[in-house]
Protein backbone atom coordinates (compact mmCIF):
# COMPACT_ATOMS: atom_id res chain seq x y z
CA UNK A 1 0.00 0.00 0.00
CA UNK A 2 1.25 3.34 -1.28
CA UNK A 3 0.81 5.81 1.93
CA UNK A 4 0.28 8.61 -0.20
CA UNK A 5 -2.48 7.10 -1.68
CA UNK A 6 -4.88 7.20 1.70
CA UNK A 7 -7.08 10.25 1.79
CA UNK A 8 -7.82 11.62 5.31
CA UNK A 9 -11.48 10.54 6.64
CA UNK A 10 -10.83 12.13 10.10
CA UNK A 11 -8.41 14.09 11.51
CA UNK A 12 -7.17 13.78 14.56
CA UNK A 13 -9.37 16.88 15.83
CA UNK A 14 -12.47 15.36 14.46
CA UNK A 15 -11.69 11.70 16.14
CA UNK A 16 -10.33 13.44 19.53
CA UNK A 17 -14.00 16.10 19.41
CA UNK A 18 -15.74 13.10 18.99
CA UNK A 19 -14.76 10.91 21.40
CA UNK A 20 -15.24 14.00 24.31
CA UNK A 21 -18.82 14.09 23.26
CA UNK A 22 -18.91 10.30 23.27
CA UNK A 23 -17.53 10.16 26.92
CA UNK A 24 -19.82 13.30 27.95
CA UNK A 25 -22.98 10.91 26.97
CA UNK A 26 -21.71 7.80 28.93
CA UNK A 27 -20.40 10.09 32.24
CA UNK A 28 -24.42 10.72 32.24
CA UNK A 29 -25.31 7.48 32.03
CA UNK A 30 -22.82 5.63 34.37
CA UNK A 31 -22.98 8.84 36.94
CA UNK A 32 -22.26 7.25 40.20
CA UNK A 33 -21.56 3.78 39.06
CA UNK A 34 -18.23 1.95 38.43
CA UNK A 35 -17.15 0.73 34.82
CA UNK A 36 -15.32 -2.59 33.25
CA UNK A 37 -14.12 -1.65 29.96
CA UNK A 38 -13.14 -4.29 27.85
CA UNK A 39 -10.96 -3.07 25.22
CA UNK A 40 -10.84 -5.18 22.16
CA UNK A 41 -7.21 -6.03 20.62
CA UNK A 42 -6.03 -4.78 18.24
CA UNK A 43 -7.64 -2.13 17.19
CA UNK A 44 -10.05 -0.64 19.63
CA UNK A 45 -6.33 0.49 21.70
CA UNK A 46 -6.02 3.82 20.71
CA UNK A 47 -9.89 4.63 20.60
CA UNK A 48 -9.88 2.88 23.94
CA UNK A 49 -7.39 4.76 25.88
CA UNK A 50 -8.18 7.96 25.00
CA UNK A 51 -11.91 7.75 25.76
CA UNK A 52 -11.51 6.11 29.43
CA UNK A 53 -9.42 9.11 29.90
CA UNK A 54 -12.66 11.72 29.49
CA UNK A 55 -14.66 9.10 31.61
CA UNK A 56 -14.89 10.39 35.13
CA UNK A 57 -16.52 7.25 36.82
CA UNK A 58 -13.87 4.61 38.36
CA UNK A 59 -13.31 2.32 35.72
CA UNK A 60 -11.56 -0.94 35.50
CA UNK A 61 -9.82 -1.95 32.25
CA UNK A 62 -10.08 -5.04 30.30
CA UNK A 63 -8.27 -6.39 26.94
CA UNK A 64 -9.31 -9.10 25.30
CA UNK A 65 -7.94 -10.03 21.78
CA UNK A 66 -10.22 -11.38 19.01
CA UNK A 67 -9.29 -11.40 15.46
CA UNK A 68 -11.27 -11.58 11.69
CA UNK A 69 -9.31 -10.06 8.93
CA UNK A 70 -6.82 -12.44 7.01
CA UNK A 71 -3.78 -9.56 7.30
CA UNK A 72 -5.08 -7.46 3.96
CA UNK A 73 -8.37 -5.93 3.42
CA UNK A 74 -10.43 -9.07 3.64
CA UNK A 75 -12.78 -10.51 6.47
CA UNK A 76 -12.46 -14.45 6.77
CA UNK A 77 -15.80 -14.48 8.23
CA UNK A 78 -14.62 -16.79 11.67
CA UNK A 79 -14.33 -14.80 14.67
CA UNK A 80 -10.59 -15.96 16.47
CA UNK A 81 -10.82 -15.68 19.89
CA UNK A 82 -7.39 -15.06 20.42
CA UNK A 83 -7.21 -14.15 24.40
CA UNK A 84 -10.91 -13.71 25.96
CA UNK A 85 -9.48 -14.10 29.84
CA UNK A 86 -11.75 -11.82 31.75
CA UNK A 87 -12.57 -11.70 35.10
CA UNK A 88 -15.90 -11.98 37.12
CA UNK A 89 -18.25 -9.42 35.63
CA UNK A 90 -21.41 -11.01 36.84
CA UNK A 91 -23.17 -7.61 38.29
CA UNK A 92 -20.74 -5.28 36.99
CA UNK A 93 -21.47 -2.37 34.22
CA UNK A 94 -19.49 -3.63 30.97
CA UNK A 95 -18.64 -0.81 28.42
CA UNK A 96 -17.35 -3.08 25.48
CA UNK A 97 -14.98 -0.68 23.21
CA UNK A 98 -14.46 -1.42 19.34
CA UNK A 99 -12.84 0.31 16.85
CA UNK A 100 -15.22 -0.57 14.06
CA UNK A 101 -18.27 -2.67 13.68
CA UNK A 102 -18.44 -3.85 10.08
CA UNK A 103 -20.39 -7.45 9.48
CA UNK A 104 -20.61 -7.03 13.35
CA UNK A 105 -19.69 -10.61 13.43
CA UNK A 106 -16.80 -9.95 16.24
CA UNK A 107 -19.49 -7.61 17.99
CA UNK A 108 -22.27 -10.67 18.17
CA UNK A 109 -19.17 -13.05 18.90
CA UNK A 110 -18.77 -10.55 21.79
CA UNK A 111 -22.13 -9.98 22.74
CA UNK A 112 -23.09 -14.17 22.56
CA UNK A 113 -19.90 -14.69 24.98
CA UNK A 114 -21.01 -11.77 27.49
CA UNK A 115 -24.53 -13.60 27.84
CA UNK A 116 -23.35 -17.11 27.63
CA UNK A 117 -20.47 -16.17 30.66
CA UNK A 118 -22.05 -13.28 32.89
CA UNK A 119 -25.19 -11.99 33.94
CA UNK A 120 -24.14 -8.36 34.44
CA UNK A 121 -25.80 -5.26 35.41
CA UNK A 122 -25.47 -3.39 32.15
CA UNK A 123 -23.72 -4.33 28.93
CA UNK A 124 -23.13 -1.29 26.23
CA UNK A 125 -20.98 -1.73 23.14
CA UNK A 126 -19.30 1.33 21.79
CA UNK A 127 -17.75 1.39 18.44
CA UNK A 128 -15.88 4.63 17.12
CA UNK A 129 -16.75 3.89 13.81
CA UNK A 130 -20.25 2.29 12.25
CA UNK A 131 -20.00 0.83 8.96
CA UNK A 132 -23.74 0.02 9.16
CA UNK A 133 -23.87 -0.93 5.12
CA UNK A 134 -21.78 -4.14 5.57
CA UNK A 135 -23.73 -5.65 8.52
CA UNK A 136 -24.69 -9.64 8.29
CA UNK A 137 -25.67 -9.67 11.66
CA UNK A 138 -28.65 -7.53 13.85
CA UNK A 139 -26.19 -6.02 16.19
CA UNK A 140 -25.82 -2.09 16.50
CA UNK A 141 -23.65 -0.58 19.05
CA UNK A 142 -25.30 1.25 21.77
CA UNK A 143 -22.42 4.00 20.85
CA UNK A 144 -20.61 5.38 18.04
CA UNK A 145 -18.57 7.87 16.70
CA UNK A 146 -18.85 8.65 13.29
CA UNK A 147 -20.97 6.46 10.79
CA UNK A 148 -18.82 5.12 7.54
CA UNK A 149 -19.09 3.98 4.05
CA UNK A 150 -17.35 0.54 2.76
CA UNK A 151 -14.10 1.85 2.54
CA UNK A 152 -11.03 -0.12 3.80
CA UNK A 153 -10.11 2.82 6.96
CA UNK A 154 -6.50 2.49 7.83
CA UNK A 155 -5.12 4.60 11.23
CA UNK A 156 -6.12 5.20 14.41
CA UNK A 157 -5.80 1.58 15.77
CA UNK A 158 -6.91 0.41 12.22
CA UNK A 159 -4.59 -1.06 10.28
CA UNK A 160 -3.14 -2.72 6.87
CA UNK A 161 -1.03 -5.73 7.34
CA UNK A 162 -0.17 -4.75 10.79
CA UNK A 163 0.81 -1.62 9.59
CA UNK A 164 -0.03 2.28 10.38
CA UNK A 165 -2.24 1.26 13.20
CA UNK A 166 -0.20 4.69 14.76
CA UNK A 167 -1.81 7.48 12.74
CA UNK A 168 -3.37 9.43 14.79
CA UNK A 169 -5.94 10.08 11.55
CA UNK A 170 -8.39 7.61 10.13
CA UNK A 171 -7.59 7.04 6.11
CA UNK A 172 -9.20 5.58 3.31
CA UNK A 173 -8.16 3.61 0.38
CA UNK A 174 -10.56 2.40 -2.70
CA UNK A 175 -11.13 -1.43 -2.04
CA UNK A 176 -9.42 -3.69 -3.52
CA UNK A 177 -10.84 -6.00 -6.36
C1 LIG B 1 -11.38 -5.65 13.26
C2 LIG B 1 -11.99 -4.66 14.23
C3 LIG B 1 -13.13 -5.45 14.83
C4 LIG B 1 -13.57 -6.33 13.68
C5 LIG B 1 -14.80 -5.77 13.05
O1 LIG B 1 -10.54 -6.51 13.95
O2 LIG B 1 -11.05 -4.30 15.22
O3 LIG B 1 -12.73 -6.23 15.93
O4 LIG B 1 -12.50 -6.36 12.74
O5 LIG B 1 -15.16 -6.52 11.92
P1 LIG B 1 -16.51 -7.34 11.84
O6 LIG B 1 -17.63 -6.44 12.29
O7 LIG B 1 -16.61 -7.69 10.38
O8 LIG B 1 -16.39 -8.56 12.70
P2 LIG B 1 -9.45 -7.43 13.23
O9 LIG B 1 -10.00 -8.80 13.05
O10 LIG B 1 -8.95 -6.76 12.00
O11 LIG B 1 -8.32 -7.53 14.30
P3 LIG B 1 -7.46 -6.31 14.93
O12 LIG B 1 -8.39 -5.53 15.82
O13 LIG B 1 -6.37 -6.99 15.67
O14 LIG B 1 -6.96 -5.48 13.76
Amino acid sequence: MDINSLKVLFTEEEIQNRIKELADEMNNFYRGEEVYSVCVLKGAVMFATDLVKSLNMPVKMEFIRLSSYNGGTTTSGKVNAVDISLPDLNGKNVLIIEDIVDTGLTAKFLLDFMNCNFHTKSTKFCSLLDKKTARVTDVEPDYYGFEVDDKFLIGYGLDYDGYYRNLKFIGYIEKQV
